[in-house]
């Protein structure tokens, strides 16, 4: 069942006209955006700086008001919410940003029973759900630090404690580990992780680092200029991305074929040799089938470039062989050989 559901939303903003020019511009900013959000599972939004990302998540909660179109949290229909039910809603998801956005003045604990106390949580009962959620994250020993006497890692977790206060349904994390280097960034991937695992909390990760989704989320969006470009599971998508703007965020993780110098490079070293790329997918096919028809056909292979990653449950290899064979007819046709299931690119 989808718990968050995006029907044709458009954001526009009127931009503030400067001085020197009096017009007043609109900006689109997310362009008819269609979506749905399954319960409990963790969604990742990625896209470039610039491309509406924030401005998608403060829709959800309505801190942004639409320009047109639908959007439902459950059943709750949140773009003509009045005040009193607007809170409700807000009070069901939690946030987490980017810059932690503590209170610098009060104790860790404090932060944590900020949003309890609005809720008007009675204090014994607010004092444990405290002390469980430091537990949970890991942080009891800190209860009575201040924010300042932490570091980029423990403050978030601090903020993830916070989001989940009050028992969240939905949890936005808006480039929740890019201010932290990539071991805590693991570290605080992992928590939200088990926060989605323990809680069946449902979760929506934005990021502009293709390494968050393919350790988060299950299934993914592409935002570009505020348009989805991308949607899908995860492994689909690192595998066969569609969309140039993709296709660049997976480069980031998964080198591309070679080409250019490196691919010149290549052919000098392996002059009698025919160079391919080929994909595999652990859902599609296994390489020991296709390194059993070289070997039948007399083909001699060397590895000469590619990796392997793995993606949620799945291997995704991408790997460059250097083919050669005595008698050239082995080698006409390639894709035949390698046979079905394997993406095949020569290259010449
Ligand atoms: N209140 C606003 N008024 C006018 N324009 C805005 C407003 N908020 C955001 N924008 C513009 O909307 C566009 C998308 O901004 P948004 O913050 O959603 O991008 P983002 O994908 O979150 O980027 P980043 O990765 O840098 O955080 C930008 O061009 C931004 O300047
Ligand atoms: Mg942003």
């Amino acid at each position: 069942m989808a718990l968050v559901e995006f029907r044709d939303v458009t954001k526009v903003f009127d931009v503030t006209p400067t001085k020197d020019n009096r017009r007043v511009r609109t900006l689109t900013v997310l362009d008819h955006v269609n979506l749905d959000i399954e319960q409990g599972e963790i969604f990742g939004l990625i896209g470039y700086s610039g491309a509406g990302k924030s401005t998608l998540v403060r829709l959800v909660n309505a801190l942004t008001p639409v320009t047109s179109g639908s959007i439902k949290v459950g059943d709750v229909e949140v773009t003509t919410l009045k005040e009193h039910a607007l809170q409700e809603l807000r009070r069901g998801i939690g946030m987490v940003f980017q810059q932690f956005n503590l209170l610098n003045s009060r104790t860790v604990a404090g932060n944590v029973a900020y949003p309890l106390a609005v809720a008007g949580v009675k204090r014994a009962e607010r004092d444990a759900r405290v002390a469980e959620l430091l537990s949970f994250v890991g942080l009891t020993d800190k209860a009575h630090a201040y924010p300042d006497q932490l570091s980029g890692g423990q403050k978030q977790r601090v903020g993830i404690a916070r989001a989940l206060a009050n028992h969240p349904t939905l949890l936005l994390a808006d480039e929740a580990t890019s201010a932290l280097d990539p071991e805590t960034t693991q570290e605080v991937l992992a928590l939200l992780r088990r926060v989605n695992a323990e809680f069946g909390t449902t979760i929506i990760v934005i990021t502009h680092e293709m390494e968050v989704i393919r350790s988060t989320a299950h299934r993914v969006a592409v935002l570009d200029e505020g348009r989805i470009v991308e949607q899908g599971e995860v492994f689909e998508v690192f595998s066969r991305p569609q969309s140039p703007v993709t296709a660049r965020f997976v480069a980031t993780v998964i080198a591309p074929p070679p080409s250019g110098d490196a691919l010149a490079a290549l052919h000098a070293q392996h002059p009698t040799a025919t160079l391919v790329t080929l994909r595999f997918d652990d859902t599609a096919t296994d390489q020991t089938h296709v390194y059993r028809r070289f070997f039948d056909a007399q083909v001699t292979f060397e590895l000469v470039a590619g990796g392997i990653e793995a993606i949620g449950a799945h291997r995704f290899a991408q790997l460059t062989l250097a083919l050669t064979a005595d008698n050239p007819d082995a080698l006409a046709d390639i894709p035949s050989l390698v046979g079905a299931g394997v993406d095949v690119e020569v290259h010449a």
